[in-house]
């Protein structure tokens, strides 16, 4: 799988993030605090607006098609595609 390197804005932050990492394991490996509960996409707890930018979301059901197309997604199962701000 090709690895590509993007940029992740937090906030005020700026965060190197790979196309194979998650916005979560990203915020996680930088010390950054992140709500989160399973980790899988399963329960939603990791719900973000993601600002701009495009993601791969692999969820397992924890996120409604309503809340995608009003461009919310999973930080645990969101995987780069582009720079992107959270
Ligand atoms: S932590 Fe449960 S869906 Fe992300």
């Amino acid at each position: 799988m090709k690895n590509d390197s993007f940029r992740l804005k937090i906030g005020t932050t700026y965060l190197e993030i790979t196309s194979t990492e998650s916005i979560l394991e990203c915020a996680i490996r930088n010390s950054i605090e992140m709500k989160h509960y399973c980790a899988n996409g399963f329960c939603g707890a990791c719900k973000i607006k993601l600002i701009n930018g495009k993601v791969k979301l692999d969820h397992n059901g924890g996120i409604s098609r309503a809340n995608i197309a009003d461009g919310y997604t999973l930080a645990c199962c969101s995987f780069p595609l582009s720079d992107i701000e959270i």
